[in-house]
């Protein structure tokens, strides 16, 4: 009996690589993968390096070249683009294009192809160390990696130089697309303080998936209008500093800025680089403490968010308010209460009855089981906490957390988000399908 349950689950496990591996096959284009074909028909920075981790275990050459040419659209001064637009034709099919974000004739954007105006969570230090580790022979590509370190180095210096005025050890994001976690709950408080224009616009997100699982019309209204401001500022950072009425720290961005970090110094030491060895542990403690300083909620007992526009915290108990476990920051104590918190019916349910980790605490009440990032289970965001556990020693809940991403795109497919509370009646993965991260999460999390 043991046996046959053995064999099942190594086919169902066989099964489920090869389709992983066949998602990233079909969504890779020209030296690059797209997200997703239909939703997301771009490069973005953050998905690049979940996806350049899932294609080392196929393909360790487009591993590299996801990343290489990611960062060949670096703009001068260091910003990495959310965004690279590298389909003139594909524009048609998405919105906010190139053009409506207007931030691609910048002087310091490159001239090869049209870039956003804003970045993403800066995954590609630990992205880049992971590929290193894998390779047989670095002397082969010591010329890629060296490059990379530099180029990862020169974004981080970016954003300590223009993302952090108060010198506190903590950037902001100035764009809530830049936190990656489009609509999260998080940003509630900071929109009831201004009214943006109405947008009357096109857009093409809702063509591809039902309305009720996307931000809303209002909530876009508040992003375009961060968009056009920028472009008025004509994306000067001090300018933006100045006039944007959004400017957060983020847990997640600084979180992940901290492990790139670490890796950068690990990497630098190997590949004869001192300068960014030395640089990047001064800014790996100065950031790693400054989170425990500002962004520690002591009454939720997990990390949460400072508004710097409005100067007030945002408390609120969110997935990302875990990531820090990730960056290896959080001291013992809290950590065990971080623990508490994730087993709690809060992320649990009652008799731990939901799918690890919803985006939003369930007892939340603008909690959604279905829209976006106000509840539903992201795999990118998974694994981060998965290995966050796990690094602490709490296995069973990094199994848990595990075992529930991939059981959830075994039930239900290579989708971008998934329901934690799933219906049994109905499909329980949404947004854009054959989702590239998703894919490659699953790889890793098999391997
Ligand atoms: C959405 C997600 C963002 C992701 C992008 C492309 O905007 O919120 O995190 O990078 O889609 O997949």
């Amino acid at each position: 009996m043991n046996q046959t349950i053995n064999i099942q689950q190594l086919s169902l496990t066989e099964t489920l690589r090869t389709k992983s591996e066949e998602v990233l096959k079909q969504n890779w284009r020209n030296g690059f993968t797209v997200p997703s074909s239909n939703l997301y028909p771009f490069q973005w920075l953050w998905d690049s390096g979940f996806i350049a981790m899932g294609w080392s275990f196929i393909d360790m050459k487009k591993a590299r070249q996801e990343l290489d040419t990611l960062l060949q659209a670096q703009w001068s001064n260091g910003f990495l683009p959310h965004i690279i637009f590298h389909d003139d034709n594909a524009e048609k099919q998405y919105f906010p294009g190139a053009d409506f974000q207007g931030a691609h004739t910048h002087s310091f954007a490159p001239k090869h192809v049209k870039t956003s105006g804003i970045t993403q969570p800066p995954v590609l230090g630990f992205v880049l160390e992971y590929l290193l580790e894998k390779e047989d022979d670095i002397e082969l590509n010591r010329h890629f990696y060296v490059n990379a370190v530099e180029s990862i180095f020169k974004f981080h210096q970016y954003l300590y130089q223009n993302r952090d005025p108060r010198k506190e050890g903590l950037v902001y994001i100035r764009h809530n697309w830049e936190s990656g976690t489009d609509n999260s709950a998080a940003w509630d408080s900071i929109w009831q303080t201004y009214t943006p224009p109405t947008y009357d616009v096109q857009r093409k997100d809702t063509a591809h998936v039902n309305q009720a699982q996307r931000p809303t019309k209002k909530d876009y209204n508040y992003y375009l209008h961060l968009i056009e401001l920028s472009k008025e500022c004509g994306y000067d950072e001090e300018k933006m500093y100045e006039n944007l009425p959004f400017l957060v720290q983020d847990p997640l961005f600084n979180s992940l800025l901290v492990a790139s970090n670490e890796s950068l110094v690990r990497m630098a030491v190997e590949l004869d680089l001192p300068h960014i060895a030395e640089q990047c542990s001064i800014w790996s403690d100065w950031t790693g403490n400054a989170i425990n300083r500002k962004l520690y909620d002591e009454e939720l007992g997990l990390y949460g968010y400072y508004d710097l526009k409005n100067e007030r915290f945002i408390s609120i108990a969110t997935a990302m308010g875990f990531s820090p476990l990730f960056a290896g920051i959080v001291s013992k104590q809290r950590a065990m209460r971080l623990l508490k918190i994730i087993e709690s019916s809060a992320f649990s349910g009652e008799d731990q009855s939901l799918f690890l980790c919803p985006s939003l605490a369930i007892n939340h009440p603008e909690f959604d089981p279905k829209r976006y990032w106000r509840g539903p289970v992201w795999l990118n965001i998974n694994w981060l906490l998965y290995k966050g556990f796990y690094n602490y020693g709490f296995k069973s809940v990094a199994r848990a957390i595990k075992n529930d991403s991939i059981r959830l795109v075994q039930q239900n497919g290579f989708f971008e988000y998934f329901n934690p509370m799933p219906d049994e009646n109905e499909v329980n993965g949404y947004g854009g399908q054959n989702f590239s991260w998703t894919a490659a999460i699953i790889l890793e999390m098999l391997n």
